[in-house]
Protein backbone atom coordinates (compact mmCIF):
# COMPACT_ATOMS: atom_id res chain seq x y z
CA UNK A 1 0.00 0.00 0.00
CA UNK A 2 1.15 3.21 -0.80
CA UNK A 3 1.47 6.04 1.97
CA UNK A 4 0.22 9.72 1.51
CA UNK A 5 2.16 12.99 1.40
CA UNK A 6 1.28 16.15 3.17
CA UNK A 7 3.16 19.67 2.92
CA UNK A 8 2.27 22.56 5.38
CA UNK A 9 3.38 25.72 4.06
CA UNK A 10 3.22 28.98 4.93
CA UNK A 11 5.45 32.38 6.75
CA UNK A 12 7.56 31.56 9.08
CA UNK A 13 5.70 32.53 12.19
CA UNK A 14 2.79 30.58 11.20
CA UNK A 15 3.03 27.59 13.40
CA UNK A 16 4.00 25.14 10.57
CA UNK A 17 5.68 23.01 13.31
CA UNK A 18 3.56 23.16 16.07
CA UNK A 19 0.37 21.95 13.28
CA UNK A 20 2.60 19.22 11.96
CA UNK A 21 3.12 17.84 15.48
CA UNK A 22 -0.17 17.77 15.99
CA UNK A 23 -1.20 15.67 12.67
CA UNK A 24 1.52 13.57 12.88
CA UNK A 25 -0.34 12.95 16.51
CA UNK A 26 -3.54 12.46 14.78
CA UNK A 27 -2.48 9.84 12.19
CA UNK A 28 -0.70 7.78 14.37
CA UNK A 29 -3.78 7.90 17.07
CA UNK A 30 -5.33 5.74 13.46
CA UNK A 31 -2.48 3.60 13.71
CA UNK A 32 -0.80 5.37 10.49
CA UNK A 33 3.13 5.41 10.38
CA UNK A 34 4.42 9.06 9.99
CA UNK A 35 7.12 10.06 8.96
CA UNK A 36 7.68 13.90 9.95
CA UNK A 37 10.40 16.00 7.87
CA UNK A 38 11.39 19.75 6.49
CA UNK A 39 13.02 21.85 4.14
CA UNK A 40 15.72 23.11 4.17
CA UNK A 41 15.94 19.72 5.08
CA UNK A 42 19.31 17.82 6.30
CA UNK A 43 20.61 16.73 3.04
CA UNK A 44 24.17 17.71 2.58
CA UNK A 45 24.92 17.78 6.31
CA UNK A 46 22.18 20.61 6.45
CA UNK A 47 24.59 22.79 4.71
CA UNK A 48 22.13 24.79 2.38
CA UNK A 49 20.61 26.09 5.72
CA UNK A 50 24.11 27.05 6.88
CA UNK A 51 24.86 29.11 3.27
CA UNK A 52 21.64 30.43 3.24
CA UNK A 53 22.42 31.89 6.86
CA UNK A 54 25.71 33.07 6.40
CA UNK A 55 26.31 33.11 2.67
CA UNK A 56 23.15 35.61 1.30
CA UNK A 57 23.21 34.02 -1.79
CA UNK A 58 21.92 35.76 -4.96
CA UNK A 59 17.93 34.94 -6.20
CA UNK A 60 18.87 32.34 -8.53
CA UNK A 61 21.52 30.42 -6.63
CA UNK A 62 19.08 30.51 -3.60
CA UNK A 63 16.86 28.82 -5.60
CA UNK A 64 19.12 26.13 -7.05
CA UNK A 65 20.42 25.02 -3.26
CA UNK A 66 16.84 25.06 -2.32
CA UNK A 67 15.94 22.63 -5.35
CA UNK A 68 19.31 20.48 -4.93
CA UNK A 69 18.15 20.25 -1.09
CA UNK A 70 14.95 19.35 -2.45
CA UNK A 71 15.63 16.21 -4.74
CA UNK A 72 17.86 15.13 -2.24
CA UNK A 73 15.02 15.11 0.42
CA UNK A 74 12.73 13.11 -1.79
CA UNK A 75 14.73 11.10 -3.42
CA UNK A 76 16.42 9.78 -0.03
CA UNK A 77 13.48 10.60 2.19
CA UNK A 78 10.30 11.05 0.67
CA UNK A 79 9.86 8.79 -1.73
CA UNK A 80 11.37 5.68 0.28
CA UNK A 81 8.95 6.49 2.55
CA UNK A 82 6.04 6.47 0.84
CA UNK A 83 6.91 3.18 -1.00
CA UNK A 84 6.85 1.83 2.69
CA UNK A 85 3.12 2.65 3.18
CA UNK A 86 4.41 5.60 5.14
CA UNK A 87 2.70 9.28 5.31
CA UNK A 88 4.77 11.89 5.33
CA UNK A 89 4.32 15.31 6.55
CA UNK A 90 7.14 17.78 5.55
CA UNK A 91 6.98 21.01 7.13
CA UNK A 92 7.56 23.65 3.64
CA UNK A 93 8.26 21.91 0.34
CA UNK A 94 7.95 23.17 -3.34
CA UNK A 95 5.23 25.88 -2.97
CA UNK A 96 8.33 27.62 -0.03
CA UNK A 97 10.21 28.03 -3.30
CA UNK A 98 7.30 29.09 -5.61
CA UNK A 99 6.68 31.62 -2.65
CA UNK A 100 9.19 32.73 -1.25
CA UNK A 101 11.78 32.87 -4.42
CA UNK A 102 8.94 34.11 -6.12
CA UNK A 103 9.16 37.22 -3.52
CA UNK A 104 12.77 37.69 -4.60
CA UNK A 105 12.22 38.07 -8.32
CA UNK A 106 12.93 34.74 -9.78
CA UNK A 107 10.93 33.87 -12.61
CA UNK A 108 7.88 31.89 -11.34
CA UNK A 109 7.36 29.59 -14.50
CA UNK A 110 10.76 28.59 -14.06
CA UNK A 111 10.78 27.83 -10.35
CA UNK A 112 7.51 25.95 -11.38
CA UNK A 113 9.54 23.83 -13.78
CA UNK A 114 12.59 23.49 -11.57
CA UNK A 115 9.96 22.10 -9.12
CA UNK A 116 8.64 19.44 -11.17
CA UNK A 117 12.30 18.40 -12.04
CA UNK A 118 13.20 18.06 -8.45
CA UNK A 119 10.21 16.53 -7.22
CA UNK A 120 9.27 14.09 -10.18
CA UNK A 121 6.27 12.13 -9.17
CA UNK A 122 6.02 12.87 -5.72
CA UNK A 123 3.39 15.17 -5.47
CA UNK A 124 2.03 16.24 -1.81
CA UNK A 125 -2.25 15.20 -2.21
CA UNK A 126 -3.05 17.79 0.50
CA UNK A 127 -1.26 20.68 1.38
CA UNK A 128 -2.13 23.18 4.70
CA UNK A 129 -1.34 26.69 3.79
CA UNK A 130 -1.24 28.92 7.35
CA UNK A 131 -2.23 32.21 6.67
CA UNK A 132 -0.94 34.68 8.40
CA UNK A 133 -0.62 38.57 8.25
CA UNK A 134 3.04 39.56 7.74
CA UNK A 135 2.81 42.10 10.87
CA UNK A 136 1.58 39.46 13.25
CA UNK A 137 4.65 37.28 11.51
CA UNK A 138 7.26 39.71 12.61
CA UNK A 139 5.97 39.87 16.44
CA UNK A 140 6.00 36.49 16.44
CA UNK A 141 8.84 35.67 14.93
CA UNK A 142 11.08 38.19 16.98
CA UNK A 143 14.33 37.57 18.86
CA UNK A 144 14.35 33.83 16.79
CA UNK A 145 17.66 32.81 16.69
CA UNK A 146 18.07 30.65 13.84
CA UNK A 147 15.95 32.23 10.98
CA UNK A 148 17.75 33.50 7.85
CA UNK A 149 17.61 37.32 8.37
CA UNK A 150 16.89 38.15 4.77
CA UNK A 151 13.07 36.68 4.96
CA UNK A 152 12.23 38.06 7.97
CA UNK A 153 11.15 41.85 7.11
CA UNK A 154 7.91 42.61 6.84
CA UNK A 155 7.59 43.82 3.60
CA UNK A 156 8.97 40.85 1.94
CA UNK A 157 6.75 38.38 4.05
CA UNK A 158 4.01 40.70 2.74
CA UNK A 159 5.07 39.33 -0.71
CA UNK A 160 5.36 35.93 -0.05
CA UNK A 161 2.11 35.46 1.98
CA UNK A 162 0.36 37.47 -1.31
CA UNK A 163 2.22 34.81 -3.69
CA UNK A 164 0.89 31.71 -1.47
CA UNK A 165 -2.42 32.89 -1.62
CA UNK A 166 -2.72 33.05 -5.47
CA UNK A 167 -1.07 29.72 -6.05
CA UNK A 168 -3.82 28.40 -3.07
CA UNK A 169 -6.76 29.78 -5.55
CA UNK A 170 -4.76 28.49 -8.40
CA UNK A 171 -4.45 25.09 -6.73
CA UNK A 172 -7.74 24.83 -4.82
CA UNK A 173 -8.24 21.14 -4.48
CA UNK A 174 -5.01 20.22 -3.10
CA UNK A 175 -3.88 23.69 -1.05
CA UNK A 176 -6.52 24.69 1.99
CA UNK A 177 -6.24 27.51 3.13
CA UNK A 178 -6.28 27.86 7.25
CA UNK A 179 -6.41 31.46 9.04
CA UNK A 180 -3.20 31.12 11.95
CA UNK A 181 -4.46 33.43 13.70
CA UNK A 182 -6.40 31.21 15.40
CA UNK A 183 -5.78 28.97 18.41
CA UNK A 184 -3.47 25.80 17.60
CA UNK A 185 -6.54 23.46 18.62
CA UNK A 186 -8.78 25.55 15.90
CA UNK A 187 -6.25 25.13 13.66
CA UNK A 188 -6.39 21.65 14.19
CA UNK A 189 -10.16 21.28 14.33
CA UNK A 190 -10.11 22.54 10.71
CA UNK A 191 -7.81 20.65 9.03
CA UNK A 192 -9.23 17.44 10.70
CA UNK A 193 -11.74 16.44 8.21
CA UNK A 194 -9.17 16.90 5.08
CA UNK A 195 -7.22 14.37 7.04
CA UNK A 196 -10.44 11.94 7.27
CA UNK A 197 -10.68 12.11 3.82
CA UNK A 198 -7.32 11.68 3.08
CA UNK A 199 -7.38 8.73 4.84
CA UNK A 200 -10.45 7.52 3.43
CA UNK A 201 -9.13 7.57 0.21
CA UNK A 202 -5.65 6.46 0.85
CA UNK A 203 -5.98 4.06 3.68
CA UNK A 204 -8.76 1.63 3.51
CA UNK A 205 -6.96 -0.06 6.55
CA UNK A 206 -8.45 -3.20 7.82
CA UNK A 207 -11.27 -2.32 9.65
CA UNK A 208 -11.85 -3.77 13.11
CA UNK A 209 -15.48 -3.97 13.82
CA UNK A 210 -14.82 -4.47 17.12
CA UNK A 211 -12.92 -1.11 17.97
CA UNK A 212 -10.19 -3.05 20.28
CA UNK A 213 -9.15 0.67 20.73
CA UNK A 214 -12.43 1.87 22.08
CA UNK A 215 -12.54 -1.04 24.15
CA UNK A 216 -8.76 -0.95 25.80
CA UNK A 217 -10.05 2.42 26.59
CA UNK A 218 -13.04 1.30 28.40
CA UNK A 219 -10.95 -1.62 30.35
CA UNK A 220 -8.64 1.16 31.24
CA UNK A 221 -11.51 3.69 32.65
CA UNK A 222 -12.11 0.17 34.79
CA UNK A 223 -8.97 -0.34 35.84
CA UNK A 224 -9.41 3.49 37.39
CA UNK A 225 -12.62 3.21 39.22
CA UNK A 226 -14.68 4.00 36.37
CA UNK A 227 -17.84 1.84 36.64
CA UNK A 228 -20.44 2.83 34.35
CA UNK A 229 -20.59 3.32 30.43
CA UNK A 230 -23.49 4.92 28.04
CA UNK A 231 -22.26 3.84 24.76
CA UNK A 232 -23.96 5.83 22.41
CA UNK A 233 -24.05 6.49 18.01
CA UNK A 234 -26.20 6.02 15.01
CA UNK A 235 -28.18 2.41 14.78
CA UNK A 236 -26.39 -0.22 13.50
CA UNK A 237 -22.59 1.25 14.31
CA UNK A 238 -22.19 -2.09 15.20
CA UNK A 239 -21.83 -1.53 19.04
CA UNK A 240 -22.50 -5.02 20.24
CA UNK A 241 -18.73 -6.10 18.57
CA UNK A 242 -17.24 -3.63 21.20
CA UNK A 243 -18.81 -4.15 24.17
CA UNK A 244 -18.63 -7.90 23.46
CA UNK A 245 -15.29 -7.68 23.28
CA UNK A 246 -15.10 -5.62 26.91
CA UNK A 247 -17.05 -8.35 28.49
CA UNK A 248 -15.11 -11.34 27.03
CA UNK A 249 -11.82 -8.89 28.61
CA UNK A 250 -13.16 -8.65 31.80
CA UNK A 251 -15.30 -12.15 32.35
CA UNK A 252 -12.71 -14.19 30.32
CA UNK A 253 -14.75 -17.08 30.72
CA UNK A 254 -17.99 -16.10 29.18
CA UNK A 255 -18.76 -18.56 26.26
CA UNK A 256 -20.13 -17.83 22.83
CA UNK A 257 -23.43 -18.69 22.80
CA UNK A 258 -26.50 -18.81 19.60
CA UNK A 259 -30.30 -17.06 20.68
CA UNK A 260 -28.59 -14.67 23.08
CA UNK A 261 -28.71 -10.77 22.10
CA UNK A 262 -24.98 -10.19 22.57
CA UNK A 263 -24.08 -13.96 21.82
CA UNK A 264 -22.90 -14.21 24.80
CA UNK A 265 -23.20 -16.34 28.27
CA UNK A 266 -21.91 -16.16 32.13
CA UNK A 267 -22.78 -16.77 35.40
CA UNK A 268 -21.16 -13.48 35.64
CA UNK A 269 -22.92 -11.39 32.91
CA UNK A 270 -26.22 -10.19 32.25
CA UNK A 271 -28.08 -8.36 29.28
CA UNK A 272 -31.35 -6.77 29.71
CA UNK A 273 -32.82 -6.35 26.36
CA UNK A 274 -35.31 -4.42 24.73
CA UNK A 275 -36.67 -3.85 21.38
CA UNK A 276 -38.97 -1.05 21.21
CA UNK A 277 -39.74 1.84 23.63
CA UNK A 278 -41.13 1.41 27.27
CA UNK A 279 -40.35 -2.82 26.92
CA UNK A 280 -37.54 -2.30 29.56
CA UNK A 281 -39.71 -2.77 32.49
CA UNK A 282 -39.12 -1.96 36.32
CA UNK A 283 -39.08 -5.86 37.36
CA UNK A 284 -36.12 -6.58 34.36
CA UNK A 285 -34.08 -3.62 36.82
CA UNK A 286 -35.01 -5.13 39.94
CA UNK A 287 -33.88 -8.47 38.20
CA UNK A 288 -30.14 -6.82 37.82
CA UNK A 289 -30.19 -5.73 41.89
CA UNK A 290 -30.62 -9.13 42.58
CA UNK A 291 -28.01 -10.59 40.37
CA UNK A 292 -25.44 -8.10 42.01
CA UNK A 293 -26.70 -8.83 45.10
CA UNK A 294 -24.04 -11.56 45.23
CA UNK A 295 -20.30 -11.70 44.29
CA UNK A 296 -18.42 -12.68 41.05
CA UNK A 297 -18.65 -16.69 40.21
CA UNK A 298 -16.02 -16.91 37.16
CA UNK A 299 -14.63 -13.65 37.47
CA UNK A 300 -13.76 -10.24 39.26
CA UNK A 301 -16.42 -8.49 37.66
CA UNK A 302 -19.87 -9.13 36.92
CA UNK A 303 -21.39 -7.09 34.05
CA UNK A 304 -24.74 -5.45 33.20
CA UNK A 305 -25.43 -4.70 30.04
CA UNK A 306 -28.83 -2.57 29.14
CA UNK A 307 -29.82 -2.36 25.56
CA UNK A 308 -31.75 0.00 24.52
CA UNK A 309 -31.09 2.11 27.69
CA UNK A 310 -33.90 4.50 26.03
CA UNK A 311 -35.92 1.98 25.95
CA UNK A 312 -36.59 1.55 29.89
CA UNK A 313 -39.51 2.77 31.35
CA UNK A 314 -39.41 5.83 33.86
CA UNK A 315 -39.85 3.49 36.26
CA UNK A 316 -37.18 1.30 35.40
CA UNK A 317 -34.79 4.02 35.08
CA UNK A 318 -35.37 5.28 38.51
CA UNK A 319 -34.77 1.73 39.83
CA UNK A 320 -31.74 1.64 37.91
CA UNK A 321 -30.41 4.87 38.94
CA UNK A 322 -30.87 3.64 42.64
CA UNK A 323 -28.39 0.92 41.71
CA UNK A 324 -26.18 3.11 40.06
CA UNK A 325 -25.87 5.26 43.01
CA UNK A 326 -24.14 2.69 45.23
CA UNK A 327 -23.04 -0.39 42.94
CA UNK A 328 -21.09 -2.92 44.51
CA UNK A 329 -17.40 -3.19 43.99
CA UNK A 330 -17.58 -6.08 40.99
CA UNK A 331 -20.89 -4.46 39.09
CA UNK A 332 -19.79 -2.93 35.80
CA UNK A 333 -22.35 -1.34 33.73
CA UNK A 334 -22.61 -1.16 29.77
CA UNK A 335 -25.72 0.83 28.68
CA UNK A 336 -26.19 1.09 25.10
CA UNK A 337 -28.75 3.17 22.99
CA UNK A 338 -28.98 5.41 19.68
CA UNK A 339 -30.95 7.90 21.36
CA UNK A 340 -29.22 9.06 24.26
CA UNK A 341 -30.96 12.27 24.46
CA UNK A 342 -33.68 10.00 25.65
CA UNK A 343 -31.91 8.30 28.25
CA UNK A 344 -32.92 9.97 31.77
CA UNK A 345 -30.44 12.55 32.40
CA UNK A 346 -29.27 11.74 36.16
CA UNK A 347 -28.25 8.07 34.71
CA UNK A 348 -26.46 9.88 31.96
CA UNK A 349 -24.12 11.97 34.53
CA UNK A 350 -23.76 8.84 35.98
CA UNK A 351 -21.89 7.03 33.25
CA UNK A 352 -19.10 8.03 31.42
CA UNK A 353 -20.42 8.60 27.46
CA UNK A 354 -18.34 6.06 24.72
CA UNK A 355 -19.50 7.91 21.10
CA UNK A 356 -19.29 5.37 18.45
CA UNK A 357 -18.87 6.72 15.22
CA UNK A 358 -19.69 5.59 11.91
CA UNK A 359 -16.86 3.62 9.60
CA UNK A 360 -15.67 5.37 6.71
CA UNK A 361 -17.58 3.72 3.92
CA UNK A 362 -13.96 2.57 2.39
CA UNK A 363 -13.77 0.60 5.22
CA UNK A 364 -16.44 -0.51 5.69
CA UNK A 365 -16.86 -1.40 2.15
CA UNK A 366 -14.01 -4.20 2.34
CA UNK A 367 -15.52 -5.35 5.15
CA UNK A 368 -18.92 -6.12 3.45
CA UNK A 369 -17.16 -7.48 0.64
CA UNK A 370 -15.09 -9.99 2.56
CA UNK A 371 -17.69 -11.01 5.31
CA UNK A 372 -21.12 -10.70 2.76
CA UNK A 373 -19.26 -11.89 -0.13
CA UNK A 374 -20.48 -9.88 -2.57
CA UNK A 375 -19.01 -7.71 -5.45
CA UNK A 376 -16.98 -4.71 -4.75
CA UNK A 377 -19.28 -2.10 -6.32
CA UNK A 378 -22.35 -4.05 -4.02
CA UNK A 379 -20.45 -4.20 -1.46
CA UNK A 380 -19.25 -0.03 -1.94
CA UNK A 381 -23.14 0.80 -2.79
CA UNK A 382 -24.41 -0.95 0.29
CA UNK A 383 -21.76 0.94 2.95
CA UNK A 384 -22.71 4.13 1.43
CA UNK A 385 -26.77 2.83 2.27
CA UNK A 386 -25.67 2.06 5.44
CA UNK A 387 -24.06 5.45 6.16
CA UNK A 388 -20.90 3.52 7.82
CA UNK A 389 -23.37 1.62 10.14
CA UNK A 390 -22.19 -2.59 9.53
CA UNK A 391 -24.84 -3.88 11.37
CA UNK A 392 -27.73 -1.99 8.71
CA UNK A 393 -25.79 -4.24 6.13
CA UNK A 394 -27.16 -7.66 7.04
CA UNK A 395 -30.12 -5.79 7.75
CA UNK A 396 -30.45 -4.15 4.46
CA UNK A 397 -29.81 -7.53 2.71
CA UNK A 398 -32.50 -9.56 4.77
CA UNK A 399 -34.90 -6.71 3.33
CA UNK A 400 -33.61 -6.93 -0.09
CA UNK A 401 -34.00 -10.69 -0.03
CA UNK A 402 -36.98 -11.53 -1.77
CA UNK A 403 -38.43 -14.43 -0.79
CA UNK A 404 -38.53 -13.07 2.76
CA UNK A 405 -39.91 -9.28 2.21
CA UNK A 406 -43.84 -10.54 2.86
CA UNK A 407 -42.82 -12.28 6.55
CA UNK A 408 -40.42 -9.40 6.83
CA UNK A 409 -42.99 -6.91 6.17
CA UNK A 410 -45.90 -8.56 8.88
CA UNK A 411 -42.77 -9.22 11.60
CA UNK A 412 -41.11 -5.91 11.96
CA UNK A 413 -42.86 -3.43 10.46
CA UNK A 414 -44.48 -2.56 13.42
CA UNK A 415 -41.92 -3.57 16.12
CA UNK A 416 -40.53 -0.22 16.13
CA UNK A 417 -43.78 1.62 16.03
CA UNK A 418 -46.37 2.46 18.66
CA UNK A 419 -49.49 2.57 17.70
CA UNK A 420 -50.80 5.75 16.71
CA UNK A 421 -46.91 7.85 16.96
CA UNK A 422 -46.66 9.77 13.72
CA UNK A 423 -44.35 8.40 11.31
CA UNK A 424 -42.89 11.04 9.76
CA UNK A 425 -42.80 14.10 12.14
CA UNK A 426 -40.48 11.60 14.61
CA UNK A 427 -36.91 11.66 12.88
CA UNK A 428 -35.44 9.35 15.29
CA UNK A 429 -37.88 6.86 14.66
CA UNK A 430 -38.23 7.80 11.36
CA UNK A 431 -34.46 6.42 10.77
CA UNK A 432 -35.69 3.40 12.25
CA UNK A 433 -38.30 3.02 9.90
CA UNK A 434 -36.07 3.91 7.07
CA UNK A 435 -35.51 0.28 6.40
CA UNK A 436 -39.07 -0.64 6.46
CA UNK A 437 -39.92 1.84 4.17
CA UNK A 438 -37.85 0.46 1.91
CA UNK A 439 -39.35 -3.09 2.14
CA UNK A 440 -43.12 -1.33 1.41
CA UNK A 441 -41.45 -0.22 -1.85
CA UNK A 442 -40.46 -3.89 -2.72
CA UNK A 443 -43.78 -4.67 -2.19
CA UNK A 444 -45.22 -2.24 -4.89
CA UNK A 445 -42.45 -3.56 -7.06
CA UNK A 446 -43.35 -7.35 -6.45
CA UNK A 447 -47.33 -6.47 -6.84
CA UNK A 448 -46.91 -4.30 -9.50
CA UNK A 449 -44.44 -4.72 -12.14
CA UNK A 450 -43.33 -7.49 -14.85
CA UNK A 451 -40.42 -6.07 -16.31
CA UNK A 452 -38.07 -4.31 -14.15
CA UNK A 453 -35.28 -2.36 -14.86
CA UNK A 454 -33.37 -0.03 -13.06
CA UNK A 455 -35.02 2.86 -14.01
CA UNK A 456 -38.46 1.48 -12.71
CA UNK A 457 -36.63 1.33 -9.65
CA UNK A 458 -35.50 4.39 -9.57
CA UNK A 459 -39.09 5.75 -10.47
CA UNK A 460 -40.67 4.12 -7.57
CA UNK A 461 -38.31 5.05 -5.61
CA UNK A 462 -38.59 8.83 -6.57
CA UNK A 463 -42.10 8.45 -6.60
CA UNK A 464 -42.54 7.38 -3.07
CA UNK A 465 -40.87 10.65 -2.47
CA UNK A 466 -40.42 9.82 1.14
CA UNK A 467 -36.22 8.72 1.13
CA UNK A 468 -34.50 11.27 3.37
CA UNK A 469 -31.30 12.23 1.42
CA UNK A 470 -31.44 12.59 -2.72
CA UNK A 471 -28.13 10.58 -3.00
CA UNK A 472 -29.32 7.51 -1.67
CA UNK A 473 -32.16 7.06 -3.77
CA UNK A 474 -30.26 6.07 -7.01
CA UNK A 475 -28.31 3.76 -4.73
CA UNK A 476 -31.35 1.89 -3.47
CA UNK A 477 -33.20 1.49 -6.71
CA UNK A 478 -29.80 -0.17 -7.93
CA UNK A 479 -29.07 -2.09 -5.17
CA UNK A 480 -32.83 -3.13 -5.21
CA UNK A 481 -32.77 -3.98 -9.35
CA UNK A 482 -29.54 -6.07 -8.50
CA UNK A 483 -31.08 -8.36 -5.27
CA UNK A 484 -34.26 -8.47 -6.82
CA UNK A 485 -33.24 -8.98 -10.58
CA UNK A 486 -33.00 -12.30 -10.29
CA UNK A 487 -35.51 -13.43 -8.04
CA UNK A 488 -38.63 -11.50 -8.48
CA UNK A 489 -38.29 -10.88 -12.31
CA UNK A 490 -37.99 -14.68 -12.94
CA UNK A 491 -41.16 -15.30 -10.57
CA UNK A 492 -43.40 -12.75 -12.40
CA UNK A 493 -42.76 -13.63 -15.97
CA UNK A 494 -43.00 -17.47 -15.81
P1 LIG B 1 12.55 27.59 8.14
O1 LIG B 1 13.13 28.67 9.01
O2 LIG B 1 11.09 27.67 8.03
O3 LIG B 1 13.08 26.26 8.44
O4 LIG B 1 13.06 27.87 6.64
C1 LIG B 1 14.15 28.63 6.35
C2 LIG B 1 13.81 29.72 5.39
O5 LIG B 1 13.95 29.22 4.06
C3 LIG B 1 12.40 30.24 5.51
O6 LIG B 1 12.45 31.61 5.78
C4 LIG B 1 11.79 30.01 4.18
C5 LIG B 1 12.97 29.77 3.26
N1 LIG B 1 12.71 28.88 2.14
C6 LIG B 1 12.77 29.40 0.85
O7 LIG B 1 13.01 30.56 0.66
N2 LIG B 1 12.56 28.56 -0.19
C7 LIG B 1 12.31 27.23 -0.04
O8 LIG B 1 12.13 26.50 -1.02
C8 LIG B 1 12.27 26.71 1.31
C9 LIG B 1 12.02 25.26 1.52
C10 LIG B 1 12.48 27.57 2.36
Amino acid sequence: MKGAFITIEGIDGSGKDTLAARIKEYLESKGIEVVLTREPGDAFDGKVRDILMHNRPLPLSEMFLFMADRHEHVERVIRPALEAGKWVISVRFADSSMAYQGARGVDRDLIERLNMEAIGDVFPQLTILLDLPASEAMNRIKGRGNAVEHFEREEFLSKVRGLYLEDAAAHGNRIIVVDATISPDEIFRSVKPYLDKLIDEVAPTEMDISRAEIADAIIRAIDRGMHAFLVYGPWGCGHKHMIRKVIYTLVPSAKDVEDEPYGIYSPDVMVVYGEKPSSIKIDMVRAIGDFLDYRPIEAKYKVVVIDDASFMTLQASNALLKILEEPPEWGIFMLYTSYPERVLSTIRSRCAGVRLDRFSTKQLAVYIEERFSVSREEAETLARLSEGCPDRVEHILQVLDAESILDYIKEDFYKYVPVGQSLVEDNVMWDKLFLEVESLFLQGLMEGKQHITPDDVLMLVEWEGMLKANVQKKLIADLIYWRLKEGIERAHIS
